[in-house]
């Protein structure tokens, strides 16, 4: 395998989607984790229920109607100005710790995020971290229509860099976008932030399963669907040693 790009997600793989957190719980004291959670597992399937129905809207429509249905199923009441500041933060969402020095260890090879994030929301995402300085290309899946892990989707990777799927390594922490990329015809490393250890322990600890503690229950763990990724890893630090021998 020679690999003459890495393409990675964004939200979830470089940029830590939790880290609205502070910002949820800032503006609903006591509700912040619970929104948090809620949020991004509605996010998700409104890109998923809109694919399948055919129904695109855009990530930004996306990401506003699931975060006005978790404040409504909570009861909780807000004014524009609170929802905005809550919004906002999706375009200041933190980078994972070891993100810089990863994309900077690789080498020669083209750097690209391709993303279910719509175009202003991910040109500002990279602008604010500063990865437009080291990334060739920002790819929204906005420009087929449909969300990963629909194929169209991926197909967007060799429409931009004129890189076939063979040559190029997709990079995502999201189990369902990385079988979604191997279905596609990718090599795939899946970033296996959380562990089934940790999972054990995070339940044994207390009475209650937090609600970060469930959505790791549902979306950290490799999918039963039967498209292995063909690197399993536990942080993007991790990712120069395997580009290097690839
Ligand atoms: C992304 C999220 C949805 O496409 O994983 O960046």
């Amino acid at each position: 395998m020679s690999i003459e790009a890495v393409v990675f997600d964004a939200y979830g793989t470089l940029y830590d989607i939790q880290s609205v957190a502070a910002v949820t719980e800032d503006t609903f004291p006591g509700y912040g984790d619970l929104i948090t959670q809620i949020w991004r597992i509605k996010q998700l399937e409104y890109s998923w229920l809109r694919s399948l129905m055919g129904r695109y809207e855009s990530f930004a429509v996306v990401t506003r109607d699931s975060l006005a249905y978790t404040l409504r199923v909570l009861g909780l009441t807000y004014d524009r100005e609170a929802f905005e500041r809550i919004i906002e933060k999706y375009l200041h969402l933190e980078l994972y710790p070891d993100a810089m020095a990863a994309l900077g260890a690789m080498g020669e090879r083209k750097l690209a995020i391709l993303s279910n994030g719509s175009p202003d929301m991910l040109n500002a995402l990279v602008r604010n971290a500063g990865l437009d300085r080291v990334l060739a290309a920002t790819i929204s899946v906005d420009a087929n229509k449909v969300f990963k892990p629909s194929p169209p989707a991926y197909s967007l990777i060799e429409t931009t860099l004129a890189i076939p799927p063979a040559s190029v390594l997709f990079v995502s922490s999201n189990p369902w976008d990385a079988c979604g990329a191997k279905a596609f015809g990718l090599n795939v490393a899946w970033i296996e932030r959380v562990t089934p250890e940790a999972m054990a322990l995070a339940c044994v600890e207390s009475e209650t399963v937090a609600p970060l503690t469930l959505f790791k229950a549902l979306r950290t763990q490799m999918d039963e669907l039967g498209f292995a990724p063909d690197y399993r890893i536990r942080a993007l630090s991790e990712l120069p040693g395997i580009v290097g021998r690839a």
